[in-house]
């Protein structure tokens, strides 16, 4: 069949819009109908060689949509079913899946730095030359076929154009604050960097029971909109040192920070906004290049430094659940939403991501 797809063939480069051919659906993969995408910082990093993957490539890996076909060996789903993709491909074979650690799958590294699905090919290509598929999602297309695995099936009750956010950022950022942090009733926390991600850690941690939360951003409409999800306070890192701010703040430190950013000197920050044995939280996604620089001092005061991967979510398990929860009111992501665009709009989204405007824009079939 054909799909228009928004592709990047160089890093760099503007993603180019045009029609794609698209295979059919093999062992264990479904055919998902899109009906939208969270664009997502990480497509940015794609985009401009921070984080690497076979090119070209669909990009675009926080979709939902409709299943229109199973491949052979899909028992539990059925065409109709509405899904959330999920950015691990939960093999269920690897140590880590039997651990029931399916956000560290042995495949997700593979399927991301491959940009290509669990038999190492993908379905979509261009005049016979093969068109990678990002995250093993590739959801800047009207079609894409992905593994069953990460085709997580929700209610019916729940909008695809809004819940698509809950396979990236959501289930990343809430799921660091409920199922990475051991967060206790009154907690004190920080999150530094307020896009999809940060937004949705502070809302884990509002649900998670924290009563102290500070939000950390340079963008006045970000710190507003975090002050309308839960912040109790917040800092302009332009005012001087974010974690001087914050440990005077809170008297000393916080109890979790969270880094939603992805960049060294908001690691070391977050590090340094710990009260005794705090805890710090990397969520963001650095360059794989990156080094960090902490004063040794703290882990003899047991504070602790702790990575999430997808916010150790279990896709099945907790994508679910976040959406029940905002199906209930407790978590907003409709307030997240900045902007609906229309697929030949991505570059322009980038444009503004890379302004640091918005904190996600959503594209929609
Ligand atoms: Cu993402």
């Amino acid at each position: 069949m054909k799909t228009k797809a928004a592709v990047l063939y160089k890093v760099g480069a503007p993603l180019q819009i045009e029609e794609l051919d698209l295979d059919g659906p093999k062992q264990d993969e479904v055919l998902i109908k899109m009906v939208a995408s969270g664009i997502c910082h990480s497509d940015y990093s794609f985009r401009y060689g921070v984080l690497e993957t076979a090119l070209p490539s669909v990009l675009g890996h926080e979709g939902a949509g409709i299943v229109q076909e199973v491949g052979p060996g899909v028992t539990d789903l059925v065409v109709g079913d509405h899904v959330v993709c999920a950015l691990t491909p939960s093999c269920g074979k690897c140590g880590m899946c039997l651990e029931e650690k399916p956000y560290l799958c042995a495949e997700m590294g593979r399927i991301i730095w491959n940009g290509c699905l669990l038999d190492g090919t993908t379905r979509f290509s261009n005049h016979g030359l093969p068109v990678h598929t990002l995250c093993g999602v590739g959801s800047f297309s009207e079609y894409s076929v992905i593994p069953a695995g990460s085709a997580i099936k929700v209610t019916k009750d729940a909008p695809l154009e809004t819940v698509c956010l809950v396979g990236c950022g959501v289930t990343t950022g809430v799921g660091a604050a409920i199922n990475t942090a051991d967060i206790e009733q009154g907690d004190s926390v920080a999150i530094i960097g307020c896009g999809g991600v940060g937004l949705s850690v502070l809302q884990g941690c509002k649900i998670a029971g924290a009563t102290t939360i500070i939000a950390v951003d340079p963008v006045p409409e970000k710190r507003t909109l975090a002050l309308s999800l839960g912040a109790t306070d917040v800092v302009d890192p332009n005012d001087g040192d974010a974690a001087k701010q914050v440990r005077k703040m809170t008297n000393g430190g916080v109890h979790f920070a969270f880094e939603a950013l992805g960049r060294t000197e908001t690691v070391e920050q977050a590090w340094n906004m710990l009260r005794l044995a705090g805890e710090a939280i990397i969520v963001g996604v650095p360059s794989p290049k990156d080094k960090i620089k902490l004063g040794v001092v703290g882990f003899f005061t047991e504070r602790k430094i702790k990575g999430s991967a997808y916010g150790s979510s279990v896709p099945k398990r907790d994508i679910p659940k976040f959406i029940d929860l905002y199906l209930k009111g407790e978590l907003k992501l409709d307030q997240m939403i900045t902007k609906r665009i229309r697929l030949k709009d991505v570059n322009q989204a980038f444009d503004e991501m890379g302004r640091g405007e918005g904190a996600r824009s959503v594209i929609t079939y």
